[in-house]
C-alpha cells in the first residue's frame, strides 16, 4: 500500500469558543487508517475542537501512523520532526501520536526527546478528548488499550479529505491472521466485525448525500461475520450493492485462503459490485508462503484465481507481492515471477521484506536475503508488473467502459480522469463532464498505468 500524506484542506470549520484548540491532522499507512482519520476528526469536532487545515494554526498536532515496514516508521519519524520545530516556535502545541507506532511502541514515545504529549491507539480514540485536556494540564498521557469490541459503529465520519464521490466504510477491525512477518495483528489487535445494520446505514446516507462509490475495509473482509444473525460478507455485500444501483460497491482485503464462490458469485451478479479484487498472495513458492504462514499453498491460490476467471471474466486481479523474504532462494523468486505471469495480475503492490520487531519471523528466522539481493528482485518484479500491466491495458484499446469522474486530471485542466470497474484509471477530455458523473469511454491508447479514450 502506498503511503500517501492526506491532508483534509475542505473541511468546513466550526465556530468553536476560543479555549478549545485547533487541531490539524496528517494520515500515513493505509486506506483503514484514512478511515480512522475520518473518525478522530468526528470525535474532536463533537468534543468542540476545530480542524486546521495549516499545520501553523493549530495549536494540536496529530500524527495517524503505520508500522508495516520500517520505512513508513522512519517517514512519520520525520515528520514529527517537523511538529517539534513548531513546538520550538509555539510551546503550547501539543503533539499526539496516534494509530498503529502509538500502539507499537507505546510509552517509548513520551520519552524526552520525542517531545509527544498523547500517545494514542486505533481501539482508544473516544479516549482522545480526555487525554488531550490531560495533556493540557500539563501531564504526558497514552491509552494503548486494545479491544474486543470496539468498531466505533456509532461515530459518523467526517469525511474531509473528499471529493463527495468516494468515501471509505470500515466493515472490521483488527486481524486474527497472524502472518510471520506481519505487525498488524499487534498494533490492531482481534479481528472484530461491525454491526451490519450500521454500516448499511452509513451506505444509505452517503447515497442520500449524492456519493457514487463506497469501499468496505477490512483486513480480511473474507471473515466478515456478523454472529447473531449468522450473516457474512457476502450477505453485506448483496444488501450494499441492493440500496442504491447508481452506486458502485469496491471493497479491500480479500485473504486466498477465505475467498468464497458465493462472495465471488455475488459480485458477478451485481452489475454495481466492481469487478475488480486485491488478493495478496506475498509469494509464488509454496516453501515460502509456509514460512510466512499464509495458510494457503501456490495451488490453492491459483483455483481461486480460475473461480474469479470463469465467473467474472472481465475481473481484474491485483495483489502484493513481497520480495527477499527470510531464506528465499532465487528458485523461490522464480515461482513468485512465474505466479505473476500466470496470472496476468493487473497492478501489484510490490515490497522489500522489511523485519519488524517481535513478530514471529523476526523471532525465528534470519533476515538472511542480502539487501542488494531484496533490492534486485524487488526491481525485476517491478519490471515484469509493468509489462503485465502494459499488456492487459493494451487489450483494452478499443473497448468502451462506464467511467466513474474524480476529478480534473492532474496534467491538464482539459482532461478528466476516473475509474472504470476494473479499477482502472481513464483519462479523457472534459467536454461538459463533471466529477461525479458516469462517462461512457471508448479507450484509444495507454501507457502501462493509464488509459486514454474519448466520451462516446
Ligand atoms: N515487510 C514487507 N512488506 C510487508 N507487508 C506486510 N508486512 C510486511 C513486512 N514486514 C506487506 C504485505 C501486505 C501489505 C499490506 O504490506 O504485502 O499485504
Ligand atoms: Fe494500516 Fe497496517 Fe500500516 Fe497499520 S500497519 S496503518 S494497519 S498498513
Amino acid at each position: 500500500m502506498s503511503n500517501p500524506i492526506i491532508n483534509f484542506d475542505n473541511l468546513k470549520i466550526v465556530d468553536t469558543p476560543e479555549k478549545h484548540q485547533k487541531f490539524y491532522i496528517e494520515t500515513y499507512g493505509c486506506q483503514m487508517n484514512v478511515a480512522d482519520s475520518e473518525l478522530v476528526v468526528s470525535i474532536l469536532q463533537n468534543s468542540g475542537f476545530a480542524y486546521s487545515a495549516k499545520m501553523e494554526d493549530a495549536d494540536l498536532l496529530l500524527i495517524n501512523t503505520c508500522s508495516i515496514r520500517d520505512n513508513a516508521e522512519q517517514r512519520v519519524f520525520g515528520r514529527l520532526d517537523i511538529f517539534r520545530l513548531m513546538k520550538k516556535k509555539k510551546p503550547s502545541v501539543l503533539i499526539a501520536v496516534i494509530g498503529c507506532m502509538a500502539e507499537r511502541l507505546k510509552t517509548q514515545l513520551l520519552e524526552v526527546e520525542y517531545k509527544v504529549d498523547i500517545v494514542i491507539g486505533p481501539d482508544a480514540y473516544r479516549n482522545l478528548p480526555l487525554l488531550i485536556h490531560q495533556a493540557e494540564g500539563g501531564q504526558k498521557s497514552i491509552n494503548v488499550l486494545l479491544s474486543r469490541e470496539e468498531t466505533y459503529a456509532d461515530i459518523s465520519p467526517v469525511r474531509i479529505g473528499s471529493n463527495h464521490v468516494s468515501a471509505f466504510i470500515s466493515i472490521m477491525r483488527g486481524c486474527d491472521n497472524m502472518c510471520s512477518y506481519c505487525v498488524v495483528p499487534f498494533t490492531r489487535g482481534r479481528e472484530r466485525t461491525r454491526d451490519p445494520q450500521t454500516i448499511l446505514n452509513e451506505i444509505k446516507n452517503l447515497s442520500i448525500e449524492g456519493y457514487k462509490e463506497i469501499t468496505l475495509l477490512g483486513q480480511n473482509v473474507d471473515k466478515y461475520f456478523w454472529e447473531k444473525d449468522q450473516y457474512g460478507f457476502a450477505d453485506l455485500l448483496k444488501h450494499a450493492a441492493e440500496i442504491d444501483s447508481s452506486m458502485r460497491i469496491r471493497f479491500s482485503t480479500s485473504f486466498p485462503k477465505d475467498l468464497t464462490d458465493r462472495v465471488i458469485e455475488t459480485m458477478a451478479a451485481y452489475p454495481n459490485i466492481c469487478k475488480s479484487i486485491h488478493l495478496p498472495v506475498q509469494s509464488g513458492s509454496n516453501r515460502i508462503l509456509e514460512l510466512m504462514k499464509r495458510g494457503y499453498t501456490r495451488e490453492y491460490f491459483m483455483q481461486r484465481v480460475e473461480s474469479i476467471r470463469k465467473h467474472i471474466p472481465d475481473c481484474a486481479i491485483s495483489t502484493d507481492i513481497i520480495a527477499g523474504f527470510c531464506s528465499e532462494t532465487e528458485e523461490d523468486h522464480q515461482e513468485t515471477m512465474d505466479l505473476l505471469r500466470s496470472v496476468k495480475t493487473d497492478f501489484a503492490y510490490m515490497f522489500k521484506y522489511s523485519e519488524r520487531p517481535n513478530t514471529y519471523a523476526q523471532r525465528n528466522f534470519p533476515d538472511d536475503v542480502p539487501e542488494e539481493i531484496k533490492t534486485r528482485r524487488l526491481s525485476e518484479i517491478i519490471d515484469l508488473q509493468n509489462q503485465l500491466a502494459l499488456v492487459s491495458n493494451q487489450n483494452d484499446i478499443g473497448k468502451t467502459f462506464e467511467v466513474l469522474v474524480e476529478g480534473f486530471s492532474k496534467k491538464s485542466k482539459l482532461n478528466l480522469f476516473g475509474r472504470n470497474s476494473q479499477n482502472k484509471v481513464i483519462v479523457f477530455p472534459a467536454l461538459n463532464y463533471k466529477t461525479g458523473d458516469y462517462v461512457q469511454v471508448m479507450v484509444e491508447s495507454c501507457s502501462s498505468a493509464t488509459l486514454k479514450g474519448k466520451s462516446v
